[in-house]
């Protein structure tokens, strides 16, 4: 929409890069998951988008359950807290799970999830985030399926927000400062 134009500085990854990436680890994903007990797990809200297109890149059925959990509020820092707010529907036990997220930024939501699933008896845990920030881990995360590694810039659109705006966009952008500061 033009009228948010002048809250963005710039366009780091279109719709069509991301969409062509996720066909990409799609394919890799049901080369990689055949004959295992694959389960994807959205962390909801952020993974919205990469979960609705990804899952349809696939080319088989796959189930789908989704984690809310929530560690920045309404700010652009982490609070390194993750907080819980909407838990599994499904049993890990025997599971390959396979957390789709948006973006790794500290790393602080995921390494505290992959020590959660791992703990109830997950077969196997991986995870794809379509975005990683290397310049901005505060801890490091093992991270199999990775779509695109950007600067440390606060970014929104394709299911990142900022206070809960943005995520409909359909390009990821960096969000101006004045915005925010
Ligand atoms: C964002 C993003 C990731 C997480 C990454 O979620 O969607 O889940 O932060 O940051 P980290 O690597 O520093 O932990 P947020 O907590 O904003 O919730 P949301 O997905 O509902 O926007
Ligand atoms: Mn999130
Ligand atoms: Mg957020």
């Amino acid at each position: 929409a033009a009228e948010i134009q002048n809250e963005l500085t710039e366009v780091l990854v279109t719709e069509e890069q991301i969409l062509a990436k996720l066909d990409e680890v799609a394919a890799q994903v049901a080369l990689d998951y055949a004959g295992k007990n694959l389960l994807l797990v959205g962390v909801l809200k952020g993974a919205i988008m990469v979960m609705a297109d990804f899952s349809r890149a696939l080319p088989t059925v796959v189930p789908m359950d989704w984690m809310a959990v929530s560690s920045y509020g309404a700010g652009t820092k982490s609070s390194g807290v993750v907080q819980i707010r909407k838990d599994l529907d499904e049993d890990l036990h025997d599971r390959d799970v396979l957390i789709i997220e948006d973006i790794i930024d500290s790393g602080l939501t995921l390494s505290w999830l992959l020590e959660n699933f791992e703990s109830r008896g997950a077969k196997s845990v991986e995870v794809f985030a379509l975005l990683r920030k290397p310049d901005a881990a505060k801890v490091q995360v093992d991270c199999k399926y990775v779509g695109f590694d950007i600067p440390n810039e606060f970014v929104v659109g394709y299911g990142l927000d900022y206070a809960e705006r943005y995520r409909n966009l359909r390009d990821v952008a960096i969000l101006a400062p004045h915005v925010y500061s």
